[in-house]
């Protein structure tokens, strides 16, 4: 049998949806949002094609919003530096000679040239020096040398002022995160809030074992939030992997009144667990375990959804995180990172043990994706594809409708 995997996956899905005109595109946002839960429908098709929702999208959401980058152990030195590309902006985030986290533009101020072109996307620099004509910038993005330039009066004049344009960075518990908008409300407006669930989990004391680069999917970033924020799906893409482990009827979400996070918890099921304590099944567990945990922590792993782009899921053994951006109206990046608790970092077995969460993981997320991939081939269709009814185990795909409409039904509106 060919499976959805194995076909070429083609963003070819604009097709005649894209034309659409976006006001009744909105009015169709604002009336699904204002639905109760009861009565909550799925988006239609047009929202995951139409480019005008997508550069909508971009302008209204991705350019005002705080985007997961990496974590601070990936810049302990001065000139360690990682590239990310968020929402068409290409930047570098680095730790400055000063000790800050500083994300500048990659965009040379000369004549526009990928200052990281042919270099490494991640490492240590003394300083960043652009291939095409070599001007040198400093680690906190100043012009520090420029060839055969003495002879224009305007480089004379400007040359104290030149640097690579910066953005706003922000860390949480050793998350870094880049916001485009100068004006953003801080990181913190969100992550106090999850910060206040999180129990005795602290992220800071976890470190980054594993990353996965999924890569590119052709699939419209939206069908990864819808998707990751319901757990209805792991009776059918998930039947045989996640459904024994954490059913679908047991994953609990908090009925938040907000609509800037989700918050849910995914409990072990009594057949998969591998004991009890104080009434609470334990869930099986494959890295080593964190201390200080109460056996309810034990029970469940956390999901924590912080729209757009960060999903943060919090386990006994394992904190992961699933990070994404749009590359266009039908295709997302998407990374999975595995953190491992410090005192796990002294078990002599964790590279072996990582390489199995790893596997693991990887075979989730092809579940995942090739459920992403079906949905997205289907918008060639024709038909008028309206969206059907939503299970109460959908609540932050409908949540989420919410959001969707707070941000591209009120300009202006920042978090
Ligand atoms: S474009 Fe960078 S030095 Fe010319
Ligand atoms: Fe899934």
């Amino acid at each position: 049998m060919t499976t959805t995997a194995d076909r070429p996956s083609k963003p070819s899905t604009k097709a005649q949806r894209s034309a659409q005109p976006l006001e009744p595109l909105l009015e169709i946002l604002r009336e699904r949002a204002s639905l109760p839960l009861e009565e909550a429908r799925a988006l239609p098709a047009s929202f995951y094609t139409s480019q005008e929702i997508y550069d909508l999208e971009i302008e209204q959401i991705w350019r005002k919003s705080w985007i997961h980058v990496g974590r601070v152990e990936e810049l302990v030195k001065p000139g360690d530096y990682i590239s990310r590309d968020i929402a068409g902006e290409p930047l570098l985030i680095t730790r400055t000679g000063t000790g800050e986290i500083k994300a500048l533009s990659r965009v040379c101020a000369h004549r526009f040239m990928d200052i990281l072109d042919g270099a490494e996307p991640a490492g240590n620099a003394e300083s960043f020096s652009c291939p095409y004509h070599k001007w040198n910038y400093s680690l906190e993005g100043k012009l520090q040398g420029a060839s055969y330039m003495n002879d224009n009066a305007a480089f004379q004049r400007e040359k104290s002022e030149i640097c690579l344009k910066s953005f706003q960075t922000s860390t949480w518990q050793g998350f870094v995160f880049v916001n485009l908008d100068p004006d953003a409300s801080p990181l913190s407006t969100v992550m106090d809030q999850i910060e206040a669930r999180m129990g005795n989990y602290d992220a800071a004391d976890w470190r980054l074992v594993d990353r996965i680069n999924w890569g590119v999917t052709a699939a419209n970033w939206k069908l990864v939030v819808d998707n990751g924020r319901e757990a209805y799906h792991h009776i059918g893409t998930h039947g045989e992997s996640l459904e024994p482990l954490w059913p679908a009827h047991m994953v609990d979400f908090e009925p938040l009144e907000t609509t800037d996070f989700f918050f849910a918890r995914m409990f072990v099921s009594p057949e998969a667990a591998v004991g009890q304590e104080d009434g609470h099944y334990l869930n099986p567990l494959l890295l080593p375990a964190a201390p200080n945990l109460t056996p309810f922590e034990r029970s469940n792993y956390i999901v924590a959804g912080i729209y757009p782009g960060f999903i943060l899921v919090p386990g006994p053994d394992a904190m992961l995180t699933i990070s994404f951006v749009p590359t266009g109206p039908d295709s997302h990046y998407l990374e999975l990172d595995i953190l491992a608790h410090k005192t796990a970092l002294d078990d002599p077995d964790l590279d072996a043990k990582v390489k199995e969460y790893h596997d693991w993981l990887v075979s989730i997320q092809a579940e995942d994706a090739q459920a992403q991939l079906g949905v997205q081939r289907m918008f060639t269709s024709q038909l008028n594809l309206e969206g059907g009814p939503l299970s109460h185990l959908e609540r932050a795909v409908w949540t989420f409708q919410r959001y969707l409409a707070k941000r591209l039904l009120a300009p202006g509106v920042r978090e």
